[in-house]
């Protein structure tokens, strides 16, 4: 699976670098200018991508649909991403390969940090919804009882990874089944 991984200037990096490190298949890593400076502030970068393009090179190869990957997952989306990605804009190549991921039908994943959300965020994320989006607040569940940051982290990204389909260990109660 080629996956391509947007992180942006949202808070959260730590979301993306377990997901860089947990998520199988090839990787490749779009980082915004603002998600740079978050992504220092608080983690260290990592080493588990294939590749990875900067926000102003829109003559990398995602800028064009002709280049096919499976998904795009935004994590953490920053609010300014998503209402330029709702708005249609495409004047980076985080946002112009969610043009793409959108005009080709392509997985889109986006995994906003923000509380609370203005009337107008809200609206954004109803119209990406609409366009086939999944838009999911970073919002770990609490039922396998986290002990640590790291825990919480993996749990809500074990989320991301089941919507890949990829197998993860996050089932409710799954004994209940057999
Ligand atoms: C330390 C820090 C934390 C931030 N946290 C958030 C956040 O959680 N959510 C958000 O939407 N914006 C946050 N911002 C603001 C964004 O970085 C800013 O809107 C930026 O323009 C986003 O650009 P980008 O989406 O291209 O990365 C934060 C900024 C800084 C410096």
């Amino acid at each position: 699976m080629r996956i391509i991984v947007g992180m942006t200037g949202a808070s959260g990096a730590i979301f993306g670098v377990d997901f860089l490190r947990r998520c199988p298949g090839e990787k490749f890593l779009i980082l915004t200018k603002w998600g740079r400076y978050v992504l220092k502030e608080e983690t260290g970068l990592t080493e588990h991508v294939k590749k990875s393009f900067a926000d102003e090179d829109l003559a990398a190869p995602f800028s064009s649909g002709s280049n096919p990957f499976d998904a795009l997952v935004i994590l953490p989306c920053s609010i300014s991403t998503m209402a330029k990605i709702a708005c249609g804009l495409g004047d980076t190549l985080l946002t112009r390969a969610a043009q793409v991921a959108l005009k080709e039908r392509r997985r889109l994943i986006i995994c906003l940090r923000e509380t609370p959300l203005s009337a107008i965020s809200l609206e954004q994320a109803h119209r990406l919804s609409l366009a086939g989006a999944i838009v999911m607040p970073i919002s770990p569940p609490f039922y396998h009882r986290p002990q640590t940051i790291e825990g919480m982290v993996a749990q809500f990204n074990d989320k991301v990874l089941g919507l890949l389909g990829f197998e993860t260990t996050l089932a409710w109660k799954p004994e209940a089944l057999e």
